[in-house]
């Protein structure tokens, strides 16, 4: 196998074209098998769900080729259930497990040569989706959907890769709320968040960090992932929140920290307490672990890291993480699959 020609120490996070994806379609009670195809675009209907009532969900998950040369991915079934609610959620036909994981595999292997080579620190990041394709006129579920799924090598989510980022806290717009949709993988959440990133970024942080709707005083997460503290006592602790993605990365790291000694805690954490942490990170696929510098809110702002050094229990638990998914270190607990080469 030739691998792409790819400067892959400096991918960026962001869509590369690569050879195949595929795609499958739940027509008349059943799913198609699944057709690999070299096509960017989707035929669609202008009535399909998926423009009008945001009839769309998708998922995020990474590949990695390990020391050894397996290719590999990191705990798929956490994300084939978590696609499977939020198709519940929003009443679209979710996909199978198994036709989820063989969807991924049959993909991964159609663009090995995108996969990035060990010790580049890239990744080949797989995205599913679902949407719904079938017309309808009227707020109603749609009777077609498509699954489907691409890649896209990738470098770091935050273009400063492990290095601190700042936040601040986001108390006017809301991401989502407590009984709605923002416990799953929906577009809307991400166009919701838009405007509280938009205007973030232009006042010169990296991102934000959301406040619960409802009592604005207690942390939800960031934009694009979860959020954990560390307090001065060493304890991990990261948000109890209804309106927050359940982050597959960190609850991976709760299961660490509670093997790090760190005495993990998922609670309400009240904005507060950012001031008295000692460290902080957010987590997810796209930011592995990504060191939190400061967090500004209002006109305080609390501060982690001495410069550019990320703080010292995010640099444990990022060596911790990523070293099982690149075979550096055992995986006990079956979060590591290799995906079988095809004949
Ligand atoms: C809003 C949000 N929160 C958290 C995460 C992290 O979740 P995971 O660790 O499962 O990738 C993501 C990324 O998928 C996200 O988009």
């Amino acid at each position: 196998m030739q691998r792409a020609d790819l400067d892959w120490e400096n991918l960026d996070f962001g869509y590369r074209k690569t050879d195949w994806n595929i795609r499958h379609t739940w027509r008349d009670g059943r799913w198609s098998a699944g057709e690999l195809t070299a096509e960017e675009h989707i035929p669609m209907h202008m009535a399909a769900t998926c423009l009008h009532y945001g009839q769309e969900c998708f998922e995020g998950l990474k590949v990695f080729e390990q020391r050894s040369g397996d290719v590999v991915v990191f705990r798929i079934e956490a994300n084939a259930r978590r696609m499977i609610r939020s198709c519940q959620k929003i009443f679209m036909q979710p996909p199978p497990e198994e036709m989820f994981i063989e969807a991924v595999y049959k993909v991964v292997n159609a663009n090995r040569r995108f996969v990035p080579p060990y010790g580049t620190g890239a990744s080949l990041y797989i995205r599913p989706l679902v949407i719904g394709t079938g017309p309808q006129v009227g707020v109603k579920p749609a009777e077609e959907y498509m699954f489907m799924v691409f890649v896209t090598p990738v470098g770091p989510y935050f273009k400063t890769g492990f290095k601190p980022v700042k936040l601040v806290v986001e108390d006017e717009y809301d991401r989502a709320a407590p009984n709605g949709v923002g416990d799953v993988k929906v577009g809307g959440n991400y166009a919701a968040g838009l405007r509280a990133s938009l205007r973030a970024k232009a006042a010169g942080f990296t991102e934000v960090l959301y406040l619960d709707a409802k009592h604005k005083r207690y942390l939800d997460e960031s934009g694009p992932a979860n959020f954990f503290g560390i307090t001065k006592d060493g304890r991990y602790v990261t948000p109890h929140s209804e309106s927050i993605l359940p982050s597959i990365t960190n609850k991976s790291l709760f299961t660490l920290a509670e093997e790090l000694g760190m005495n993990p805690e998922r609670r309400p954490v009240d904005v507060e307490e950012v001031f008295g942490f000692q460290d902080a990170g957010c987590c997810g696929t796209a930011a592995v672990i990504t060191p939190v510098g400061s967090i500004t809110w209002g006109e305080r702002q609390a501060v982690y890291c001495d410069g550019d050094v990320p703080g010292e229990f995010c640099t444990r638990l990022y060596k911790k993480l990523t070293g099982i998914q690149l075979g550096e270190e055992p995986d006990t607990r079956g979060w590591i699959r290799s995906i079988p080469t095809e004949n």
